[in-house]
């Protein structure tokens, strides 16, 4: 007789278990879609990663409210002058490409829709790339210095930074549609800064940026041209942030205070100023600043490879003509 009561209580003590796993199961979940919710790591299936974030307090505060994902799923980064879709955000070779549906396309050929120059806030960490080639069409000939460059200046563009070249391949070439202008005139021109862009932008009809994508493994040589802006970036390497994210010391997320801007591992039991299995985490402290190192430092501290980290370009400093002629530059 007492052997099926002893069965059912078994069971049902079975279930209660079972329940209890349940309930433990999801309050799992729970936290881990409360971690996913507090920092997006995609939008429009592009890679959201350190030093970007698209919700505020991730990531690193140099590149707070620069990309938004929009409702309808699209990637856009703020600019001054707008806002433009980013195409792919490269983090092995530090890069954001964005597209800027303003600017000539294919398309148009020879029916030019009013323009706006890009433009960049320099005091952000972002720059224009050096391996964006600017066409400009229809300028005017008083205004701009249009000639064909010699070799020396495709070699050398810094040395030759006031005239626009009109026997440029990329002219002659158009990525994609290669005779559509018949009556308008081209030239290409590397602009110093993206002031260039606005001063050119004066005296020409419309412009068009394009950048060179590498195909394969050996840079140089397999790269096609295509349309769209190339914009470089800098990761901010700090010791906090390498610790935070260190799957041996609990695997968190790199993001800030949203008021002080101080640096906090974004854990899923809450922030830290140090990292999640910190042992020693007083949660209250004030957030230590994550202080800035330079990629060697910490390439020989933790044994990174040095090609990760990306240094900024030191670039000789040309006199800035923008491209349109001035008494300083005239050639005749
Ligand atoms: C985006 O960039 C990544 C890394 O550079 C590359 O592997 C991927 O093919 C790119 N995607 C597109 C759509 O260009
Ligand atoms: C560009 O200039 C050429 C020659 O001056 C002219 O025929 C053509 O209509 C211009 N195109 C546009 C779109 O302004
Ligand atoms: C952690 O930081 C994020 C971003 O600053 C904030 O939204 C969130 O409320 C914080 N969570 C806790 C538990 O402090």
């Amino acid at each position: 007789m007492a052997s099926p009561f002893s069965i059912k209580s078994l069971s049902s003590a079975n279930n209660s278990t079972f329940f209890l796993v349940l309930v433990l199961i999801s309050l799992c979940l729970k936290l881990a879609e409360a971690q996913a919710k507090l920092c997006r790591t995609s939008c429009g299936g592009i890679p959201i990663n350190y030093p970007f974030g698209i919700d505020d307090g991730c990531g690193s505060p140099y590149y707070r409210h620069i990309l938004v994902c929009s409702n309808s799923g699209q990637l856009e980064l703020r600019t001054p002058s707008g806002r433009y879709p980013v195409t792919n955000i490269s983090y092995a070779d530090p890069h954001i490409l964005v597209k800027d549906p303003f600017m000539w396309n294919c398309q148009d050929r020879d029916n030019f829709r009013p323009t706006r120059p890009f433009s960049l806030d320099t005091s952000t960490h972002l720059r224009l790339s050096s391996q964006n080639d600017y066409l400009f069409f229809n300028c005017s000939e008083y205004d701009v210095i249009i000639e064909p460059k010699p070799m020396f200046c495709e070699r050398f563009p810094e040395q030759c930074d006031s005239t626009c070249d009109s026997a440029s391949y990329l002219c002659r070439h158009l990525p994609e549609c290669a005779y559509a202008l018949s009556q308008s005139s081209c030239c290409s021109y590397y602009p110093k800064a993206t002031e260039s862009l606005r001063m050119m932008l004066k005296y020409c009809k419309t412009y068009t940026s394009v950048y060179w994508r590498n195909l394969g493994i050996t840079p140089g040589y397999n790269q096609i041209p295509e349309y769209g802006i190339r914009v470089d970036y800098e990761i901010p390497v700090t010791i906090h942030c390498l610790q935070c994210e260190d799957n041996v010391k609990g695997g968190g997320t790199c993001g800030f205070d949203t008021e002080s801007q101080n640096f906090l591992c974004l854990c899923k039991k809450g922030n830290v100023t140090t990292y999640c299995q910190d042992q020693n985490v007083q949660h209250n402290r004030p957030g230590a600043v994550a202080g800035t190192v330079t990629a060697v430092s910490v390439a020989g501290a933790f044994g990174i490879g040095a090609g990760v980290w990306y240094l900024r370009k030191l670039r000789a400093k040309a006199p800035v003509t923008h491209g349109v002629q001035s008494n300083e530059n005239r050639l005749f």
